[in-house]
């Protein structure tokens, strides 16, 4: 059974494969103090081992609870010294270096680490009340887990200094505009639209999947080239799996739904 964390909780769904992550502190709207952070890291790390126990997880859902996201890094804590060290920023890069896709379901406030911390999943959809920022520039520091940066390749650099210049919090809807956000719902729609996309994908083929996440990140980081001949190197992989088999005999027979095994 899944454990509780002291401030996440998790779920998963044995049926549709989809795993729930809950950062669980709302009466700080959920900041990022140095105990989430680890618990972040542990919570999906325990949902991924289900894998090993027979269940299936395919795809995880992170959330904040109390209506926010996530509020950025726990400012209280910088009394005691700022967050400047890898293992303080590490579950960011978990997140990215993840097997399965990570989907950052987005209520109220998503600011600073807490947009950083979405933008290294690998898909977010908001609520249309939801507002994201970069607001560090009022406490004389920068976004220090990468939010210029991915800002920079997801809109463009002169977006990321709009947005980590002034510090503003702007509306969901803009950052679907600017490609930050994949899509926004109304409040009352978005707990079944994040579902229905979780699901659809945790129905597709697991290694496909995972490679097409690889493959995605690697584009960011290599040349093209490069890319490419990863992207042909995995696909003959995968011309040899059982769910390539099961997607082949599916098509020609038509009259039934795969089901992939991650074989
Ligand atoms: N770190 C620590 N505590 C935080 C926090 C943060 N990043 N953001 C909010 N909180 C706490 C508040 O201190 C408050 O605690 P309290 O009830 O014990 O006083 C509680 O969460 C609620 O926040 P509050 O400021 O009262 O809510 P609000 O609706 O008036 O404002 C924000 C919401 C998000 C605009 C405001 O809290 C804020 O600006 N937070 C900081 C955001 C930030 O700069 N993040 C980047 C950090 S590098």
């Amino acid at each position: 059974m899944p454990t509780d964390f002291e401030t996440t909780t998790i779920a998963f769904d044995e049926e549709t494969g989809v795993g729930y992550l809950t950062l669980n502190r709302p009466d700080a709207l959920n900041a990022l103090s140095s105990q989430l952070r680890e618990d972040i890291v542990a919570g999906l790390r325990e949902l991924n081992e289900y894998n090993d126990d027979g269940v299936v997880m395919r795809t995880v859902v992170v959330e904040g609870a109390g209506g926010n996201f996530c509020a950025g890094a726990d400012i209280t804590e910088f009394e005691e010294g700022p967050p400047t060290t890898e293992v303080d920023r590490s579950h960011y890069r978990f997140i990215r270096e993840y097997p399965l896709p990570v989907i950052a379901k987005i209520r109220g406030y998503c600011l600073g680490g807490g947009l950083e911390t979405a933008m290294s999943c690998d898909f977010r959809i908001a609520d249309t009340d939801a507002r994201f920022g970069l607001p560090e520039v009022d406490l004389g520091i920068i976004p220090g887990a990468g939010g210029v940066q991915f800002i920079s390749r997801l809109a463009n650099p002169s977006v990321a200094k709009e947005i980590a210049m002034t510090g503003e919090h702007l509306p969901a809807e803009r950052g679907a505009e600017l490609g930050i956000f994949n899509d926004v719902h109304a409040p009352d729609e978005l707990d079944a639209a994040v579902d229905e996309f979780a699901e659809t994908i945790a129905s597709k083929p697991p290694l496909s999947v995972r490679t097409i996440k690889k493959s995605a990140t690697m584009a960011t980081q290599t040349g093209l080239r490069e890319g490419i001949e990863y992207d042909a190197d995995v696909f003959e992989t995968l011309l040899w799996t059982d769910d390539h088999k099961e997607g082949v005999r599916a098509f020609a027979e038509d009259d039934y739904e795969p089901e992939f095994q991650g074989k």
